[in-house]
Protein backbone atom coordinates (compact mmCIF):
# COMPACT_ATOMS: atom_id res chain seq x y z
CA UNK A 1 0.00 0.00 0.00
CA UNK A 2 1.49 3.54 -0.99
CA UNK A 3 2.01 6.09 1.70
CA UNK A 4 -1.43 8.67 0.78
CA UNK A 5 -0.93 12.20 1.41
CA UNK A 6 -1.97 13.67 4.56
CA UNK A 7 -4.95 16.14 4.44
CA UNK A 8 -4.46 19.53 5.56
CA UNK A 9 -5.37 19.45 9.85
CA UNK A 10 -8.49 21.67 10.42
CA UNK A 11 -8.22 23.86 12.92
CA UNK A 12 -11.35 25.11 15.33
CA UNK A 13 -10.40 24.95 18.41
CA UNK A 14 -14.08 26.69 18.97
CA UNK A 15 -15.97 24.17 17.67
CA UNK A 16 -19.41 24.27 18.80
CA UNK A 17 -21.46 21.53 16.65
CA UNK A 18 -20.27 18.41 19.07
CA UNK A 19 -23.00 20.18 21.63
CA UNK A 20 -25.24 21.55 18.75
CA UNK A 21 -29.21 20.10 18.33
CA UNK A 22 -30.25 17.80 15.74
CA UNK A 23 -33.65 19.40 16.02
CA UNK A 24 -34.09 21.46 12.86
CA UNK A 25 -35.34 19.38 9.54
CA UNK A 26 -32.97 20.43 6.22
CA UNK A 27 -34.41 20.92 2.96
CA UNK A 28 -33.91 17.38 1.37
CA UNK A 29 -32.61 17.15 -2.34
CA UNK A 30 -32.65 14.14 -4.16
CA UNK A 31 -30.56 14.08 -6.75
CA UNK A 32 -30.95 10.20 -7.83
CA UNK A 33 -31.72 11.20 -11.30
CA UNK A 34 -28.75 12.91 -12.30
CA UNK A 35 -25.55 11.76 -9.44
CA UNK A 36 -27.28 8.22 -9.00
CA UNK A 37 -28.53 7.71 -12.30
CA UNK A 38 -24.91 8.57 -14.13
CA UNK A 39 -23.40 6.22 -11.69
CA UNK A 40 -25.62 3.12 -12.83
CA UNK A 41 -23.92 0.41 -15.29
CA UNK A 42 -27.59 0.62 -17.31
CA UNK A 43 -28.85 4.27 -17.00
CA UNK A 44 -32.38 4.69 -16.64
CA UNK A 45 -34.57 4.38 -19.37
CA UNK A 46 -36.93 7.34 -20.04
CA UNK A 47 -39.95 5.71 -18.48
CA UNK A 48 -37.81 4.42 -15.46
CA UNK A 49 -36.47 7.82 -15.21
CA UNK A 50 -40.39 9.23 -14.84
CA UNK A 51 -41.00 6.45 -12.77
CA UNK A 52 -38.56 7.06 -10.65
CA UNK A 53 -39.54 10.69 -10.19
CA UNK A 54 -42.82 10.04 -9.63
CA UNK A 55 -41.55 7.43 -6.48
CA UNK A 56 -39.72 10.64 -5.60
CA UNK A 57 -42.62 12.45 -5.48
CA UNK A 58 -44.52 10.09 -3.56
CA UNK A 59 -42.19 10.26 -0.69
CA UNK A 60 -42.39 13.14 -0.68
CA UNK A 61 -39.17 15.49 -2.23
CA UNK A 62 -39.74 18.75 -2.83
CA UNK A 63 -36.12 19.34 -4.09
CA UNK A 64 -35.62 16.92 -7.09
CA UNK A 65 -32.53 17.03 -9.32
CA UNK A 66 -33.35 15.75 -12.52
CA UNK A 67 -30.28 15.37 -14.20
CA UNK A 68 -27.05 17.20 -16.70
CA UNK A 69 -29.67 18.47 -19.69
CA UNK A 70 -26.09 19.91 -21.44
CA UNK A 71 -24.74 15.99 -21.12
CA UNK A 72 -27.25 13.93 -22.49
CA UNK A 73 -30.08 13.90 -25.10
CA UNK A 74 -31.67 11.69 -22.99
CA UNK A 75 -31.32 13.97 -19.65
CA UNK A 76 -32.40 16.96 -21.99
CA UNK A 77 -35.63 15.32 -23.22
CA UNK A 78 -36.39 14.15 -19.98
CA UNK A 79 -36.37 17.77 -18.84
CA UNK A 80 -38.45 18.51 -21.57
CA UNK A 81 -40.77 15.61 -21.10
CA UNK A 82 -41.39 16.75 -17.37
CA UNK A 83 -42.30 19.96 -18.36
CA UNK A 84 -44.01 19.44 -21.50
CA UNK A 85 -46.19 16.83 -20.24
CA UNK A 86 -47.14 18.96 -16.99
CA UNK A 87 -45.87 16.42 -14.19
CA UNK A 88 -43.75 18.71 -12.00
CA UNK A 89 -45.95 19.34 -9.35
CA UNK A 90 -46.14 22.98 -8.40
CA UNK A 91 -45.15 22.69 -4.75
CA UNK A 92 -41.98 20.89 -6.07
CA UNK A 93 -38.65 22.45 -7.70
CA UNK A 94 -36.94 20.75 -9.74
CA UNK A 95 -32.58 21.40 -10.64
CA UNK A 96 -30.66 20.74 -13.43
CA UNK A 97 -26.86 20.62 -13.26
CA UNK A 98 -24.42 22.10 -15.57
CA UNK A 99 -20.42 22.21 -15.54
CA UNK A 100 -19.51 25.60 -15.44
CA UNK A 101 -18.70 26.02 -19.28
CA UNK A 102 -20.10 28.85 -21.32
CA UNK A 103 -21.60 26.57 -24.30
CA UNK A 104 -23.12 24.46 -21.97
CA UNK A 105 -25.25 26.93 -19.63
CA UNK A 106 -27.11 27.55 -22.99
CA UNK A 107 -28.40 24.50 -23.68
CA UNK A 108 -29.40 23.84 -20.16
CA UNK A 109 -31.23 26.93 -19.87
CA UNK A 110 -33.20 25.73 -23.20
CA UNK A 111 -34.06 22.42 -21.58
CA UNK A 112 -36.11 23.91 -18.32
CA UNK A 113 -38.09 26.70 -20.46
CA UNK A 114 -41.78 26.70 -18.85
CA UNK A 115 -40.81 25.00 -15.32
CA UNK A 116 -42.55 27.03 -12.94
CA UNK A 117 -40.12 26.36 -10.23
CA UNK A 118 -36.15 25.61 -11.28
CA UNK A 119 -32.73 25.89 -9.73
CA UNK A 120 -29.75 25.78 -12.06
CA UNK A 121 -26.71 24.20 -10.84
CA UNK A 122 -22.98 24.99 -11.75
CA UNK A 123 -20.58 23.18 -10.42
CA UNK A 124 -16.47 23.82 -10.56
CA UNK A 125 -14.05 21.77 -8.97
CA UNK A 126 -12.06 23.79 -6.53
CA UNK A 127 -9.38 21.46 -5.07
CA UNK A 128 -5.90 22.20 -5.75
CA UNK A 129 -5.46 18.64 -7.32
CA UNK A 130 -8.28 19.57 -9.88
CA UNK A 131 -7.54 22.88 -10.49
CA UNK A 132 -3.81 22.37 -11.04
CA UNK A 133 -3.50 18.67 -12.76
CA UNK A 134 -7.05 17.88 -14.06
CA UNK A 135 -7.67 21.66 -15.67
CA UNK A 136 -4.20 23.22 -15.33
CA UNK A 137 -5.50 26.42 -14.36
CA UNK A 138 -4.59 29.01 -11.19
CA UNK A 139 -7.44 30.24 -8.38
CA UNK A 140 -7.85 32.97 -9.87
CA UNK A 141 -8.88 31.56 -13.74
CA UNK A 142 -10.84 29.24 -11.42
CA UNK A 143 -13.10 32.03 -9.54
CA UNK A 144 -13.06 34.10 -12.70
CA UNK A 145 -14.93 31.09 -14.78
CA UNK A 146 -17.56 30.64 -11.39
CA UNK A 147 -18.14 34.00 -11.50
CA UNK A 148 -18.57 34.64 -15.59
CA UNK A 149 -20.96 31.04 -15.56
CA UNK A 150 -22.90 32.77 -12.78
CA UNK A 151 -23.71 35.79 -14.64
CA UNK A 152 -24.07 34.42 -17.64
CA UNK A 153 -26.84 32.13 -16.03
CA UNK A 154 -28.85 35.26 -14.92
CA UNK A 155 -28.61 36.94 -17.78
CA UNK A 156 -29.59 33.97 -19.95
CA UNK A 157 -32.35 32.63 -17.49
CA UNK A 158 -34.01 36.54 -17.18
CA UNK A 159 -36.44 35.65 -19.99
CA UNK A 160 -37.43 32.07 -18.29
CA UNK A 161 -38.17 34.61 -15.55
CA UNK A 162 -40.26 36.74 -17.54
CA UNK A 163 -42.14 34.26 -18.93
CA UNK A 164 -42.93 33.39 -15.00
CA UNK A 165 -40.62 30.56 -13.68
CA UNK A 166 -39.05 31.15 -10.81
CA UNK A 167 -35.08 30.75 -11.10
CA UNK A 168 -32.96 30.07 -8.15
CA UNK A 169 -29.35 29.15 -8.31
CA UNK A 170 -27.02 26.90 -6.38
CA UNK A 171 -23.62 26.92 -6.79
CA UNK A 172 -21.24 23.62 -6.23
CA UNK A 173 -17.39 24.12 -5.46
CA UNK A 174 -16.47 20.46 -6.35
CA UNK A 175 -13.96 19.11 -4.18
CA UNK A 176 -14.79 21.24 -1.28
CA UNK A 177 -13.88 19.16 1.50
CA UNK A 178 -10.14 18.71 0.02
CA UNK A 179 -10.23 22.76 -0.99
CA UNK A 180 -8.21 25.31 0.86
CA UNK A 181 -10.36 26.76 3.61
CA UNK A 182 -10.44 30.66 2.71
CA UNK A 183 -10.22 29.74 -0.90
CA UNK A 184 -13.66 27.93 -0.44
CA UNK A 185 -15.50 30.94 0.95
CA UNK A 186 -13.89 33.61 -1.78
CA UNK A 187 -15.05 31.64 -4.77
CA UNK A 188 -18.77 31.25 -3.01
CA UNK A 189 -18.79 34.72 -2.16
CA UNK A 190 -17.59 36.19 -5.25
CA UNK A 191 -20.25 33.90 -6.56
CA UNK A 192 -23.18 34.93 -4.54
CA UNK A 193 -22.22 38.45 -4.86
CA UNK A 194 -22.04 37.81 -9.01
CA UNK A 195 -25.61 36.05 -8.24
CA UNK A 196 -27.23 38.89 -6.24
CA UNK A 197 -29.68 38.20 -3.13
CA UNK A 198 -33.28 37.89 -2.76
CA UNK A 199 -35.34 37.38 0.55
CA UNK A 200 -37.23 34.24 -1.16
CA UNK A 201 -35.27 32.81 -3.53
CA UNK A 202 -31.94 32.14 -1.69
CA UNK A 203 -28.76 31.02 -3.62
CA UNK A 204 -27.77 27.33 -2.60
CA UNK A 205 -24.34 26.97 -1.86
CA UNK A 206 -23.47 23.34 -1.97
CA UNK A 207 -20.16 22.32 -0.28
CA UNK A 208 -19.67 18.81 -1.41
CA UNK A 209 -17.18 16.14 -0.51
CA UNK A 210 -17.03 14.68 -4.00
CA UNK A 211 -14.27 12.16 -2.43
CA UNK A 212 -14.63 11.49 1.22
CA UNK A 213 -11.11 11.76 2.21
CA UNK A 214 -12.17 13.14 5.63
CA UNK A 215 -13.24 11.99 8.78
CA UNK A 216 -17.30 13.20 9.38
CA UNK A 217 -16.27 15.41 12.57
CA UNK A 218 -13.62 17.23 10.02
CA UNK A 219 -16.26 17.62 7.64
CA UNK A 220 -18.40 19.33 10.66
CA UNK A 221 -15.62 21.31 11.52
CA UNK A 222 -14.75 22.59 8.07
CA UNK A 223 -18.74 23.68 7.88
CA UNK A 224 -18.60 25.23 11.07
CA UNK A 225 -15.53 27.60 9.57
CA UNK A 226 -17.43 27.71 6.57
CA UNK A 227 -20.87 29.21 7.94
CA UNK A 228 -18.89 31.77 11.04
CA UNK A 229 -16.75 33.03 7.67
CA UNK A 230 -19.10 32.99 4.76
CA UNK A 231 -20.33 37.09 4.48
CA UNK A 232 -23.35 35.96 3.23
CA UNK A 233 -24.34 33.00 5.71
CA UNK A 234 -28.21 34.38 6.51
CA UNK A 235 -28.48 35.47 2.73
CA UNK A 236 -27.33 32.06 1.62
CA UNK A 237 -28.79 28.30 2.07
CA UNK A 238 -25.82 25.86 3.15
CA UNK A 239 -26.28 22.56 1.39
CA UNK A 240 -23.76 19.34 1.73
CA UNK A 241 -23.57 16.42 -0.65
CA UNK A 242 -21.11 13.55 0.47
CA UNK A 243 -19.92 10.78 -1.49
CA UNK A 244 -19.81 7.20 1.04
CA UNK A 245 -16.09 6.14 -0.04
CA UNK A 246 -15.19 5.40 3.23
CA UNK A 247 -18.59 4.59 4.06
CA UNK A 248 -19.26 7.16 6.49
CA UNK A 249 -21.45 10.01 4.43
CA UNK A 250 -24.58 9.24 6.75
CA UNK A 251 -22.17 10.00 10.24
CA UNK A 252 -20.63 13.48 7.69
CA UNK A 253 -23.95 14.55 6.60
CA UNK A 254 -25.54 14.43 10.57
CA UNK A 255 -22.79 16.27 11.52
CA UNK A 256 -22.90 18.63 9.07
CA UNK A 257 -26.66 19.41 9.97
CA UNK A 258 -25.50 19.54 13.72
CA UNK A 259 -23.08 21.98 12.36
CA UNK A 260 -25.73 24.36 10.71
CA UNK A 261 -26.52 23.09 7.37
CA UNK A 262 -29.52 24.13 6.08
CA UNK A 263 -29.51 21.35 3.20
CA UNK A 264 -28.51 17.61 2.27
CA UNK A 265 -28.39 16.30 -1.21
CA UNK A 266 -28.18 12.65 -1.15
CA UNK A 267 -30.18 9.80 -2.95
CA UNK A 268 -32.25 6.91 -2.11
CA UNK A 269 -30.19 3.41 -0.89
CA UNK A 270 -27.15 5.68 -1.82
CA UNK A 271 -26.59 5.25 -5.57
CA UNK A 272 -23.72 7.70 -6.52
CA UNK A 273 -20.01 7.37 -8.43
CA UNK A 274 -18.16 4.31 -6.85
CA UNK A 275 -19.48 3.83 -3.23
CA UNK A 276 -22.23 6.13 -3.72
CA UNK A 277 -23.40 9.47 -2.40
CA UNK A 278 -25.72 9.77 1.02
CA UNK A 279 -28.47 7.24 1.36
CA UNK A 280 -31.40 9.74 1.99
CA UNK A 281 -32.94 6.82 3.97
CA UNK A 282 -31.08 5.91 6.46
CA UNK A 283 -30.99 9.68 7.31
CA UNK A 284 -34.22 10.28 6.91
CA UNK A 285 -35.20 7.44 9.08
CA UNK A 286 -32.25 8.32 11.87
CA UNK A 287 -33.51 11.34 12.11
CA UNK A 288 -37.49 10.26 12.43
CA UNK A 289 -35.98 8.14 15.06
CA UNK A 290 -34.54 10.89 16.96
CA UNK A 291 -37.91 12.76 17.16
CA UNK A 292 -37.46 15.07 13.24
CA UNK A 293 -40.69 15.33 11.23
CA UNK A 294 -38.61 15.19 7.40
CA UNK A 295 -41.90 15.32 5.98
CA UNK A 296 -40.51 11.86 3.68
CA UNK A 297 -42.61 9.22 4.22
CA UNK A 298 -40.88 5.28 4.10
CA UNK A 299 -44.00 3.80 5.54
CA UNK A 300 -43.92 1.39 2.44
CA UNK A 301 -39.82 0.93 2.33
CA UNK A 302 -40.03 -2.69 1.11
CA UNK A 303 -41.96 -1.39 -2.37
CA UNK A 304 -39.98 1.32 -2.19
CA UNK A 305 -36.27 -0.90 -1.88
CA UNK A 306 -37.87 -3.39 -4.65
CA UNK A 307 -38.95 -0.65 -6.88
CA UNK A 308 -35.54 1.10 -6.91
CA UNK A 309 -33.75 -2.16 -7.38
CA UNK A 310 -35.92 -2.97 -10.26
CA UNK A 311 -35.11 0.16 -11.80
CA UNK A 312 -31.62 0.07 -11.24
CA UNK A 313 -30.54 -3.24 -11.63
CA UNK A 314 -28.89 -3.33 -8.35
CA UNK A 315 -30.62 -5.31 -5.56
CA UNK A 316 -29.50 -3.71 -1.83
CA UNK A 317 -27.70 -5.51 0.74
CA UNK A 318 -29.86 -7.09 2.99
CA UNK A 319 -28.21 -5.74 6.12
CA UNK A 320 -28.73 -2.14 4.80
CA UNK A 321 -29.71 -0.08 7.51
CA UNK A 322 -34.00 0.32 7.51
CA UNK A 323 -33.86 -0.97 3.87
CA UNK A 324 -32.33 -4.35 3.58
CA UNK A 325 -34.11 -7.74 4.63
CA UNK A 326 -32.09 -8.81 7.45
CA UNK A 327 -32.68 -5.45 9.19
CA UNK A 328 -35.14 -6.69 11.70
CA UNK A 329 -34.07 -10.37 11.41
CA UNK A 330 -32.47 -12.55 14.85
CA UNK A 331 -31.51 -16.29 14.11
CA UNK A 332 -29.61 -16.40 17.13
CA UNK A 333 -31.28 -17.96 20.33
CA UNK A 334 -30.19 -15.52 22.93
CA UNK A 335 -31.58 -12.27 20.67
CA UNK A 336 -35.06 -13.98 19.84
CA UNK A 337 -35.28 -14.79 23.30
CA UNK A 338 -34.75 -11.39 24.34
CA UNK A 339 -37.19 -10.04 21.47
CA UNK A 340 -39.28 -12.69 22.75
CA UNK A 341 -39.43 -10.98 26.45
CA UNK A 342 -39.27 -7.03 24.60
CA UNK A 343 -42.27 -8.11 22.64
CA UNK A 344 -44.72 -9.78 25.33
CA UNK A 345 -43.88 -6.77 28.01
CA UNK A 346 -44.34 -4.40 24.85
CA UNK A 347 -46.76 -2.10 26.89
CA UNK A 348 -44.61 -2.18 29.97
CA UNK A 349 -41.54 -1.47 28.43
CA UNK A 350 -42.86 1.11 26.72
CA UNK A 351 -43.97 2.91 29.80
CA UNK A 352 -40.97 2.11 31.95
CA UNK A 353 -38.77 3.75 29.17
CA UNK A 354 -41.01 6.38 28.20
CA UNK A 355 -41.04 5.11 24.50
CA UNK A 356 -41.04 2.16 22.34
CA UNK A 357 -37.56 0.19 23.16
CA UNK A 358 -37.31 -3.56 22.34
CA UNK A 359 -34.11 -5.56 23.02
CA UNK A 360 -32.50 -6.33 19.87
CA UNK A 361 -34.51 -4.00 17.46
CA UNK A 362 -34.00 -0.51 16.56
CA UNK A 363 -37.28 0.70 15.34
CA UNK A 364 -40.90 -0.61 15.15
CA UNK A 365 -40.86 -2.65 12.14
CA UNK A 366 -44.27 -1.44 10.98
CA UNK A 367 -43.31 2.01 10.98
CA UNK A 368 -41.20 1.17 7.52
CA UNK A 369 -43.72 -1.26 6.25
CA UNK A 370 -42.11 -4.43 7.87
CA UNK A 371 -44.67 -7.05 9.52
CA UNK A 372 -43.59 -8.21 12.67
CA UNK A 373 -43.62 -11.93 11.45
CA UNK A 374 -40.91 -12.65 9.77
CA UNK A 375 -37.73 -10.83 11.83
CA UNK A 376 -37.31 -13.63 13.72
CA UNK A 377 -35.99 -16.76 11.32
CA UNK A 378 -34.84 -20.00 12.49
CA UNK A 379 -31.59 -21.59 11.77
CA UNK A 380 -28.95 -23.68 13.67
CA UNK A 381 -28.24 -20.90 15.97
CA UNK A 382 -31.90 -19.78 17.00
CA UNK A 383 -32.89 -21.15 20.36
CA UNK A 384 -36.00 -21.86 22.59
CA UNK A 385 -37.28 -18.07 22.44
CA UNK A 386 -36.94 -17.77 18.39
CA UNK A 387 -38.81 -21.00 18.07
CA UNK A 388 -41.79 -19.98 20.87
CA UNK A 389 -42.14 -16.78 18.91
CA UNK A 390 -42.71 -18.27 15.86
CA UNK A 391 -45.00 -20.77 16.87
CA UNK A 392 -47.09 -17.72 18.79
CA UNK A 393 -46.71 -15.73 15.89
CA UNK A 394 -48.13 -17.28 12.95
CA UNK A 395 -49.71 -20.27 14.27
CA UNK A 396 -51.36 -19.13 17.86
CA UNK A 397 -49.68 -21.79 19.38
CA UNK A 398 -48.43 -21.09 23.08
CA UNK A 399 -45.57 -23.34 24.49
CA UNK A 400 -44.94 -23.52 28.37
CA UNK A 401 -40.91 -23.07 29.39
CA UNK A 402 -41.04 -27.39 29.34
CA UNK A 403 -42.60 -27.90 25.83
CA UNK A 404 -40.33 -24.96 24.54
CA UNK A 405 -37.32 -26.29 25.96
CA UNK A 406 -37.38 -29.80 24.56
CA UNK A 407 -38.79 -28.13 21.14
CA UNK A 408 -35.46 -26.14 20.61
CA UNK A 409 -33.67 -29.74 20.88
CA UNK A 410 -36.20 -30.61 18.11
CA UNK A 411 -35.50 -27.73 15.80
CA UNK A 412 -31.56 -27.91 16.48
CA UNK A 413 -31.30 -31.54 15.58
CA UNK A 414 -33.15 -31.57 12.26
CA UNK A 415 -31.25 -27.71 11.32
CA UNK A 416 -27.80 -29.36 12.45
CA UNK A 417 -29.00 -32.20 10.07
CA UNK A 418 -29.77 -30.07 7.11
CA UNK A 419 -27.93 -27.34 7.09
CA UNK A 420 -30.22 -24.37 6.28
CA UNK A 421 -33.29 -22.08 7.83
CA UNK A 422 -36.45 -23.55 8.26
CA UNK A 423 -39.51 -21.21 7.16
CA UNK A 424 -42.81 -20.80 9.85
CA UNK A 425 -44.10 -23.97 7.82
CA UNK A 426 -41.36 -25.99 8.21
CA UNK A 427 -41.23 -25.12 11.92
CA UNK A 428 -44.58 -26.17 12.41
CA UNK A 429 -44.28 -29.29 10.27
CA UNK A 430 -41.58 -30.63 13.23
CA UNK A 431 -43.92 -29.40 15.97
CA UNK A 432 -47.11 -31.47 14.39
CA UNK A 433 -44.42 -34.25 14.06
CA UNK A 434 -43.32 -33.84 17.42
CA UNK A 435 -45.90 -34.13 19.77
CA UNK A 436 -49.88 -33.95 17.34
CA UNK A 437 -49.41 -36.65 15.19
CA UNK A 438 -47.02 -39.40 17.11
CA UNK A 439 -47.45 -43.18 16.12
CA UNK A 440 -50.89 -44.89 17.07
CA UNK A 441 -49.58 -47.92 18.98
CA UNK A 442 -52.33 -46.21 21.24
CA UNK A 443 -55.42 -44.59 19.94
CA UNK A 444 -58.71 -42.84 22.16
CA UNK A 445 -61.67 -44.37 20.76
CA UNK A 446 -64.31 -43.29 23.26
CA UNK A 447 -63.93 -41.56 26.77
CA UNK A 448 -66.62 -40.72 28.75
CA UNK A 449 -65.63 -38.77 32.12
CA UNK A 450 -68.32 -38.83 34.67
CA UNK A 451 -68.43 -36.70 37.67
CA UNK A 452 -69.05 -39.11 40.62
CA UNK A 453 -72.99 -38.78 41.80
CA UNK A 454 -72.02 -38.18 45.79
CA UNK A 455 -68.92 -36.41 45.47
CA UNK A 456 -68.24 -34.14 41.97
CA UNK A 457 -64.48 -34.42 42.66
CA UNK A 458 -64.22 -37.62 42.09
CA UNK A 459 -64.42 -38.21 38.33
CA UNK A 460 -64.95 -41.88 37.38
CA UNK A 461 -63.24 -42.61 33.72
CA UNK A 462 -64.99 -45.09 31.22
CA UNK A 463 -62.45 -45.17 28.06
CA UNK A 464 -62.44 -47.36 25.25
CA UNK A 465 -59.29 -47.82 23.66
CA UNK A 466 -56.96 -49.47 20.92
CA UNK A 467 -54.23 -50.69 21.95
CA UNK A 468 -51.72 -52.74 19.43
CA UNK A 469 -54.80 -53.38 17.68
CA UNK A 470 -56.93 -54.49 20.05
CA UNK A 471 -59.52 -52.82 21.98
CA UNK A 472 -59.63 -52.27 25.69
CA UNK A 473 -62.33 -50.79 27.85
CA UNK A 474 -61.33 -49.26 31.39
CA UNK A 475 -62.37 -48.15 34.36
CA UNK A 476 -61.20 -45.95 36.70
CA UNK A 477 -61.41 -42.71 38.51
CA UNK A 478 -59.54 -39.78 39.85
CA UNK A 479 -59.68 -36.01 41.01
CA UNK A 480 -60.41 -34.82 37.74
CA UNK A 481 -60.86 -36.18 34.11
CA UNK A 482 -57.24 -35.81 33.36
CA UNK A 483 -56.11 -38.05 36.49
CA UNK A 484 -58.96 -40.43 35.85
CA UNK A 485 -57.64 -41.34 32.09
CA UNK A 486 -54.36 -41.38 33.14
CA UNK A 487 -55.29 -43.86 36.03
CA UNK A 488 -57.71 -45.94 33.34
CA UNK A 489 -54.76 -46.20 30.60
CA UNK A 490 -52.33 -47.40 34.26
CA UNK A 491 -54.69 -50.21 33.66
CA UNK A 492 -52.79 -51.90 30.21
CA UNK A 493 -50.43 -53.21 31.76
CA UNK A 494 -47.42 -52.62 29.14
CA UNK A 495 -47.86 -49.11 29.95
CA UNK A 496 -48.60 -48.65 33.20
CA UNK A 497 -45.22 -47.91 34.69
CA UNK A 498 -45.62 -43.66 33.85
CA UNK A 499 -46.11 -40.81 36.07
CA UNK A 500 -48.27 -37.53 34.87
CA UNK A 501 -45.34 -34.82 35.25
CA UNK A 502 -46.75 -31.28 34.04
CA UNK A 503 -49.95 -30.45 32.19
CA UNK A 504 -50.53 -26.96 30.05
CA UNK A 505 -53.16 -25.75 28.68
CA UNK A 506 -54.25 -22.75 26.66
CA UNK A 507 -56.33 -21.60 24.08
CA UNK A 508 -55.47 -21.24 20.43
CA UNK A 509 -56.52 -17.54 19.50
CA UNK A 510 -59.05 -15.52 21.21
CA UNK A 511 -62.08 -16.30 19.85
CA UNK A 512 -65.07 -18.06 21.06
CA UNK A 513 -64.56 -20.66 18.92
CA UNK A 514 -60.61 -20.89 19.38
CA UNK A 515 -59.66 -24.18 19.59
CA UNK A 516 -57.33 -25.44 23.25
CA UNK A 517 -53.76 -27.01 22.76
CA UNK A 518 -53.00 -29.45 25.61
CA UNK A 519 -49.36 -30.47 26.75
CA UNK A 520 -49.00 -33.50 28.85
CA UNK A 521 -45.52 -34.15 30.36
CA UNK A 522 -44.82 -38.16 31.24
CA UNK A 523 -42.25 -39.81 32.75
CA UNK A 524 -41.22 -43.74 32.05
CA UNK A 525 -39.99 -45.78 34.75
CA UNK A 526 -36.55 -44.86 34.26
CA UNK A 527 -37.22 -41.24 34.78
CA UNK A 528 -37.25 -40.12 31.17
CA UNK A 529 -39.63 -37.49 29.68
CA UNK A 530 -41.95 -37.84 26.99
CA UNK A 531 -43.78 -34.70 25.77
CA UNK A 532 -47.00 -35.13 24.00
CA UNK A 533 -49.60 -32.36 22.72
CA UNK A 534 -53.44 -32.14 21.92
CA UNK A 535 -55.67 -29.75 19.98
CA UNK A 536 -59.43 -29.59 20.23
CA UNK A 537 -62.16 -27.31 20.13
CA UNK A 538 -63.21 -29.09 23.62
CA UNK A 539 -60.25 -29.52 26.14
CA UNK A 540 -60.65 -32.58 27.36
CA UNK A 541 -60.57 -34.05 24.33
CA UNK A 542 -57.86 -31.75 23.48
CA UNK A 543 -56.07 -33.37 27.04
CA UNK A 544 -56.84 -36.85 26.12
CA UNK A 545 -55.23 -36.40 22.92
CA UNK A 546 -51.96 -34.93 24.48
CA UNK A 547 -52.05 -37.55 26.83
CA UNK A 548 -52.44 -40.26 24.87
CA UNK A 549 -49.74 -38.70 22.18
CA UNK A 550 -47.09 -38.61 25.36
CA UNK A 551 -47.88 -42.45 25.93
CA UNK A 552 -47.36 -43.20 22.37
CA UNK A 553 -43.56 -41.37 22.40
CA UNK A 554 -42.73 -43.29 25.20
CA UNK A 555 -43.54 -46.55 23.33
CA UNK A 556 -41.59 -45.49 20.89
O1 LIG B 1 -20.00 15.00 -5.89
C1 LIG B 1 -20.00 16.15 -6.33
O2 LIG B 1 -19.17 16.97 -6.02
C2 LIG B 1 -21.07 16.52 -7.23
C3 LIG B 1 -21.18 17.94 -7.60
C4 LIG B 1 -21.50 18.11 -9.02
C5 LIG B 1 -22.16 18.60 -6.71
O3 LIG B 1 -21.88 15.69 -7.59
ZN1 LIG C 1 -21.85 13.92 -6.27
Amino acid sequence: MPEYAKMPVIDNPNRQWPSGQLSLNPAWCAVDLRDGNQALPNPMTPDQKKEYFKLLLDIGFKEIEIGFPSASEDDFNFCRTLIDENLIPDDVTISVLTQSRSHLVSRTIEAVKGAKNVVIHAYIATSDLHMKYVFNMTRSEVIETAVNTTLQIKEESRSLVQTGSRIGYEFSPEEWSDTDMDFGIEICEKVAEAWGFEKNNKIIINLPMTVERRMPNEFADMVEIFLNKYKYRKDSVISVHVHNDMGCAVAATTLAVKAGADRVEGTLLGHGERTGNLDLITLAMNFKYLGINTGLDFSNLPAIVSKIEEITGINVHPRHPYSGELVFTAFSGSHQDAINKGFTQKENLIKAFKGWKIPYLHIAPDDIGRSFEKFIRINSQSGKGGVAFVLNNEFNIVMPKWVQKDFASVVQNYTDKHHRELNPAEVKNLFDGAYINSDANLSLVNYWPLPDEKNPEIIHAKAEVRYRGEVHSLMAEGNGPISALVNALKKIDEISGFTLEDYFEDSMGHSADAEALCFVSIKNSSGKQFIGGGIHANVIIAASRAIVNSINKMLS
